[in-house]
Formats: structure tokens, sequence, C-alpha cells
């Protein structure tokens, strides 16, 4: 059977490795304030060391305009590696130039360069075939383990690659597939999918390909109130999208036809608007006042939902279920992050909301897989290919 080729393919020994991290990290004061992504790349990182590779580290930071800005540079996250690993990650001003390539030709086995900020060249988003061979030209080998990065055809992902055939996934990329694959082809049953955030768009790509293969459905966050509403329910003024109200009720039609579970909040927390301190109140769905706005699920419906993440065999969960971020409107997302903690299922949690989420229910390291790939991980769930993945070379 072909596979994609990985980096326990290769053999790293005094090559020049390019890997591709995702090392786009909150970063504060010149400091970095949450470094799972850094900590997650560590097994390929050492990997690549342990060979006696040449490690050359290259990621973008956020999104600046095209040209060098220092507020993206990716130095706190060298200092952030060198800490964690105990040894120098030397920074380099620039990923491509002569001064670049100088400091590559110095470096020996063991050794580890972090290139400046992809994204200061423009032609790291175009993917341009000259910025590609100019970062392919200090490479012998290459590896993705920015699984953050792959639904992105950037240069860096897809252009050097191509130049470069001695290429292959690192471990974190093959994790994520892994875990990724198992949900969408071969889930232990029953699988539920959670799904939350503000916006039903957002999530309909991701219905619509995981529908045939869930056992149900359990919505919450404000996507759920565009449901709610197209059944008739008076939300008062919570946040609907009225444009989708018709293909809400096609899907959930589709869920009765189709003997899916569906679930929907049937209560909710309701304040005038979102903020610490505001007068909140429960109310059933059907009734909630015109001025009050939904910005959490009640304690009903959390039970309803626990029932059915304490019987379920696989989970993956994508949006919160109501604003979390302020301590009045987080309890349905932290009873449920529990909830997940303490079952025996297969879970997975994807999306940058919906791992904070996690985190501050403090229960991060009782989940079976949580993904550093928001965006990319949505993508692969609606069933798109990730450009990262597909120009890895195929081997028997
Ligand atoms: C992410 O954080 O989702 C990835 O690093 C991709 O970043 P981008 O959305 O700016 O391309």
């Amino acid at each position: 059977m072909t596979r994609r080729r990985t980096i326990d393919d290769m053999n790293l020994r005094d090559k020049r490795v390019f890997m591709r991290v995702d090392f786009n990290v909150p970063i504060q004061g010149g400091q970095v304030t949450d470094d799972t992504r850094i900590r997650a790349a560590l097994p390929s990182i050492r990997k690549v060391l342990d060979q006696g590779g040449r490690l050359i580290l290259a990621s973008h930071l956020g999104r600046p305009k095209d040209q060098p800005d220092p507020q993206f540079s990716l130095k706190p996250t060298a200092d952030r590696l060198a800490n964690i690993l105990g040894c120098p990650v030397i920074m380099a001003s620039d990923c491509i130039g002569t001064a670049v390539t100088r400091q590559v030709e110095q470096m020996r086995a063991g050794d580890i360069l972090m290139l400046e900020n992809l994204r200061f060249h423009p032609g790291e988003k175009k993917n341009d075939p000259g910025f590609s061979h100019e970062l392919a030209s200090i490479a012998d080998a290459y590896i993705n383990d920015a699984f953050g990065t792959c639904h992105r055809a950037h240069a860096s992902i897809v252009g050097v690659p191509e130049q470069i055939p001695d290429s292959g996934a690192g471990y974190l990329l093959g994790r994520e597939i892994e875990y990724l694959e198992t949900v969408v082809h071969n889930p232990e049953r029953p699988f539920y999918t959670i799904l939350g955030g503000a916006k039903v768009s957002s999530k309909l790509g991701v219905i619509g390909n995981l529908f045939s293969k869930v056992d149900g459905f359990l919505i919450g966050g404000a996507m759920a109130f565009t449901f709610l509403k197209a059944l008739g329910n008076d939300v008062g003024g919570s946040l609907v999208e009225d444009d989708l109200l018709g293909t809400a009720l096609d899907l959930l039609e589709r869920a009765n036809d189709e003997k899916k579970i569906f679930l929907l909040p049937s209560d909710v927390l309701a304040a005038e608007y979102p903020d610490s301190g505001v007068p909140v109140k429960m109310y059933p769905v059907e009734s909630i006042p015109s001025n009050m706005k939904g910005y959490d699920i009640g304690p009903e419906t959390v039970s309803r939902f626990i029932q059915h993440i304490q019987s379920a065999r696989t989970i993956l969960w994508n949006g919160p279920m109501g604003i979390f971020e302020l301590d009045e409107f987080a309890g349905g997302t932290v009873r449920l992050a529990q909830a997940l903690a303490a079952s025996t299922a297969v879970s997975i949690v994807g999306g940058g909301d919906s791992v904070s989420a996690i985190n501050k229910a403090g229960v991060a390291d009782r989940i079976t897989h949580i993904s550093t790939g928001g965006g990319a991980s949505l993508e692969y769930l609606e069933g798109k290919e990730l450009p990262g993945v597909t120009v890895l070379p195929l081997i028997d």
C-alpha cells in the first residue's frame, strides 16, 4: 500500500535539513505566551539533531504585509526553543539572501538555525518559484511538520518540497493526519461531533462532509440559533444567519430522514450584551426576550449533551459552546470539556478557540488528541485535500 514518505524514511546525517514548522504562536512583550506548537514539533527536531543533521527551521508568524516588521519577528520562538532544548538556536536576520547562505555554510552537525519570518517576502504566499528556489537552495532535505499551515499552498509548504526530492512528513504532521483519518474513515461507534462557535456558515462544509459518517451532531454556540430559529423558536436578539435558515432546515430534515441525532440547546444563558459582570438569566430556547442574546448553553442542555458524551466511543469537537473567554459564559464549554476528559472515548479537539477552552478547563492532558491546526483541521474535515500533504512523495 502506498503512503506518504516520512522522516523515518530519510537519512539525515550531515544533511542540511529544511524543516517547515508552524511557530505561529501568540507573543506578548517579546515572550511566547503559549508554546504548544513549539513543543509539538520537538520529536521531529530531536530526530534531526540525533541523526546528525544540520537543522534549518522555517515558519511564518502572523500576517505581516509582505515586508519585514519587527513585531512579527520569530526571534522569541527561537529563544523559547533554545530554552526548551538547552542548546543555542541561531536566529537569522532573513530567510533568504547571501547572509543566510553564509550562515548555513558554517553550520555543523547538530546546529540549529531559525530563519526569519517567511511572510516578510511576498513570494511566500504567492508560492513564487524564484522564492521557493532560493529557500530550496540552502537545503538537501525537506521535512514538513507544520500541520497548521498545510492548507496553505505557499512556497515553503508546496514550492520548496517540489524542488527537494528528499522530502517527507514530520512526526507532528503524521500524528495529526493519523487521528483525523481515523475519525473520518474508521471511527469507533457511536461517533458524535460537537460543533460550536459563532457562525453556522463556517461549519457547513464540516457538517456536509461528516453527515454520513457520524451517529450524531451536538450543536452549541451561537451557530445553534440559526437552527433554533429555523424551527420557529423566538431566539430574541441572539445571533442568527437569516440567509441560512433554509439550509439549516434542510439539514434538520436530512438528520430526521437518516435517523441521525441532531441535538440543539433547549436552554441558554442570556444577557443584553457580552461583558464581565453583566446580569445574566436562563431561558428556554423558545422564549428568549427580544432584548436578550444567548451567550452560553444552559444546564439542561449541558446534561443532555453530557449523556451523549458518556455513551460515545469517538468524539470530535470543534468550536466552543459560548463566549467562554468571559467567566459568566464559560460554564457550558468547561463542563463539556470536563465530560470529554472523563470519557473513555477517543476524543479529538481542533480549532484554536476549542483548544483554548480545553486549556481553560485544565483537561488538555486527558484528551486523546488536540490538533495544532485550526483552519487546517477544519479543511481536512470538510473533505478537502491539504496541499502540504499531497505534495509529499508517495512510497510503497
Ligand atoms: C494558523 O494559525 O491557523 C496557521 O498558522 C495558519 O495561519 P494563517 O491563517 O495566517 O495562514
